[in-house]
């Protein structure tokens, strides 16, 4: 198919991460012109498998496989250099070209004391008394269950502003050493205040050879990408988001306080990359089967039994970034509903469909019970949603394989019917089913690439 011009489009997650964001991203790639990063960091883990191959994706756009797409880190991701420099030559040894990868200059560098800091709150959280709480509803303090990838600590500082370093001055020596001297003392304060005996300070000369030393690595790659994107704009060029974590972890809109530290929903995306919001006209909201979260904070319809177990392991549900087993649960369609409401997806993308095969019911909330009422509105508040019991429908399951599915109709009744209840309840078409990890194994129920330039 031609390349469709002037379309922009976005993927985003709707539950909380995990969806196969990356696959849908791959498969839709070669349409675009380029594929866009608008937030987070190597906190995502991007999961992509061409032709039985498996490429891991943090930092990295996942249009990176398109051989005519340009992967864009927009001003909204925050970047470790060590790992974004490691990732790319993970993929040149396979034979990825990464010759089109930019970064924006405007892009927030994440330092080794962000991830020091971020490892040391955690630890600090996890072992105050107040987390120890038995009783749930008292337990406000508690560990967010970060990836320890300096996050949030580098959002932090972004906000703070005089101590944040973007990527535009690992190019320019002369001020980042300015900079990092005096970051590095004040770092070395708190730091060595929080941690205490054992706390190794940061050697502030050692830190700028080797950031001075990875600008030199990226700075081919530095633009601003803003311009970029408008440019290609201007062209008629269609452009693809890729969304990272995902709605429920959105730092405003998600179950706060155990989110991520970026807009991981569609809202994040002008901020995030400079594209204005009436110009991402197709917003496809990706939803797994059933829910899986990784890290603390509260998950209405969890599972503690076999059902869970057998999902997780047919799921292969193990995080990409950490290696974390994912908490798993059913279908919470009160969450689902929300985040499609508040990224304002146009169509949604039901993904590890097969994962559910051998089921005899499937279950899906479609309300919470809160304080002994009924409601279908969803809870943006982690300490609310912990108190809302789950209420479901229960459908029936079905037991055939259908990894080797290619078009709706070749679903059992059941997952048909499974789909259906998705999209009436949402009130959103779900135009692309995944049925395998593969980018062949995937249904596009109303083809999602045609209608794409509608
Ligand atoms: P992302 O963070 O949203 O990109 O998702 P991840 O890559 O972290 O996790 C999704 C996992 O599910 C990856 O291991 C994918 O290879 C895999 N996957 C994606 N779609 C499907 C599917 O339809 N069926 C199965 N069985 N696996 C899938
Ligand atoms: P992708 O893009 C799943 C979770 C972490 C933790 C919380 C905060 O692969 O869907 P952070 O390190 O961001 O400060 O951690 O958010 N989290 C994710 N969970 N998938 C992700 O990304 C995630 N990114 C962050 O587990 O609970
Ligand atoms: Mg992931």
């Amino acid at each position: 198919m031609d390349r469709i011009t002037g379309h922009t489009a976005a993927v985003v997650g709707l539950q909380w991460g995990d969806e196969g964001k990356g696959k849908l991203v791959d498969l839709l790639a070669n349409k675009y012109r380029a594929v866009v990063r608008y937030n987070g960091g190597a906190n995502a883990g991007h999961s992509v498998v061409v032709g039985g191959e498996r490429y891991s994706l943090h930092l990295v756009p996942s249009g990176i496989l398109s051989p005519t797409c340009e992967a864009v880190i927009g001003n909204g991701v925050v970047v470790d250099p060590h790992r974004l420099l490691e990732e790319i030559k993970t993929l040149n040894d396979r034979g990825v070209d990464t010759s089109r990868l930019v970064i924006s200059d405007r892009a927030h560098v994440v330092m080794p004391y962000h991830k020091a800091e971020d490892a040391a709150r955690e630890e600090l959280l996890n072992s105050s008394k107040e987390t120890q709480e038995s009783d749930a509803s008292k337990r406000v303090v508690s560990a967010i269950g970060t990836t320890k990838r300096g996050i949030g600590p580098a959002y932090a500082d972004k906000i703070h502003r005089s101590t944040a370093i973007r990527i535009g001055d690992l190019t320019r020596p002369e001020i980042l050493r300015t900079k990092l001297t005096m970051i590095c003392t004040l770092k070395n304060a708190v730091l060595g205040a929080m941690i205490g005996d054992g706390y190794e300070p940061i050697d502030a000369e050692e830190l700028i050879s080797e950031m001075i030393e990875c600008g030199k690595q990226l700075a081919p790659m530095v633009k601003d990408t803003a311009y970029l994107l408008d440019d290609l704009r201007n062209e008629g060029q269609p452009i693809l988001f890729e969304g990272a974590n995902a709605t429920m972890l959105d730092v405003d809109h998600g179950t706060y306080p155990f989110v991520t530290s970026s807009n991981s929903s569609a809202l994040g995306i002008g901020a995030g990359s400079g594209v204005p919001p009436q110009c991402i006209s197709q917003i496809i909201g990706v939803v797994k089967a059933y829910s899986t979260r990784v890290g603390g904070g509260p998950m209405p319809t969890e599972l503690f039994d076999s059902i869970g177990d057998g999902i997780r392991e047919r799921g292969r549900e193990f995080g990409t970034t950490t290696g974390r087993p994912r908490r798993v649960g059913w279908l919470d369609l009160v969450a689902v509903k929300y985040s499609a409401m508040v990224s304002g997806a146009t169509e949604l993308c039901i993904t590890l469909l097969d994962v559910l095969a051998s089921e005899d019911e499937l279950k899906i909330a479609t309300q919470y019970k809160v304080d002994g009422k009924l409601t279908d509105r969803f809870l943006p508040d982690g300490y609310l949603l912990d108190q809302a019991e789950p209420v479901y429908e229960t459908m029936p399951g079905f037991s055939q394989d259908i990894t080797a599915a290619r078009s709706f109709e070749e679903l059992p009744a059941e997952a048909r019917a499974y789909i259906e209840k998705i999209e009436q309840f949402v009130g959103v078409p779900v135009k692309t089913v995944s049925v395998g990890p593969d980018r062949e194994q995937t249904i596009l129920r109303e083809s999602v690439l045609e209608t794409v330039g509608s």
